[in-house]
């Protein structure tokens, strides 16, 4: 597997967006980067913050379930938390959300814009232990450049 260059990512982001400030087309611009950049992954996508429960966003990979409220699962944690859940193997995970069958490890970065939840970046692998602290790094660093962008549109998505 070859490690991600995360710095480059962050660029190749940053130019996509360029001054595009529609929230939804950003999101779904940095979610086709990602999934086609990380090796080893079988879903990436974003769960969007409304109200209290977290919704499916743009994503790619396998359909998905919907509605995730915030501190249940995985993905939920991460919401209630404000706080990455690297997780090695999901199985051992208590009350991980089962959506695609396939997934064995999984990472979700929490999405803040003025220090306000606005959703989580979801990542599934099919292989144990997948995310290293280093993936962990880079993938918070670029969600700080997706939330930089966000916070440039009208509404979030
Ligand atoms: N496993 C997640 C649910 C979302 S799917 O993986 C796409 C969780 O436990 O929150």
């Amino acid at each position: 597997m070859t490690a991600t260059d995360y710095p480059l990512l962050e660029s190749q982001y940053v130019a996509i967006a360029g001054d595009e400030r529609d929230a939804l087309a950003n999101s779904s611009n940095f979610v086709a980067l990602l999934f086609n950049a990380l090796d080893d992954i079988n879903w990436l996508g974003i769960y969007v913050l409304r109200g209290d429960e977290l919704v499916l966003g743009p994503f790619q990979g396998k359909p998905a379930c919907v509605r995730i409220p915030v501190g249940k699962g995985v993905c939920g944690a991460a919401a209630a938390t404000l706080e990455t859940q690297r997780v090695p193997d999901v199985h051992a995970f208590p009350g991980h959300i089962v959506c695609d069958a396939d997934s064995r490890s999984e990472i979700v970065v929490p999405l803040a814009v003025n220090d306000k939840l606005i959703g989580v970046l979801d990542i599934d692998s099919p292989s144990l232990d997948r995310f290293s602290e280093a993936d962990q790094e880079g993938l918070e660093s670029l969600c700080r450049a997706f939330c930089r962008v966000q916070a440039n549109s009208p509404e979030f998505i």
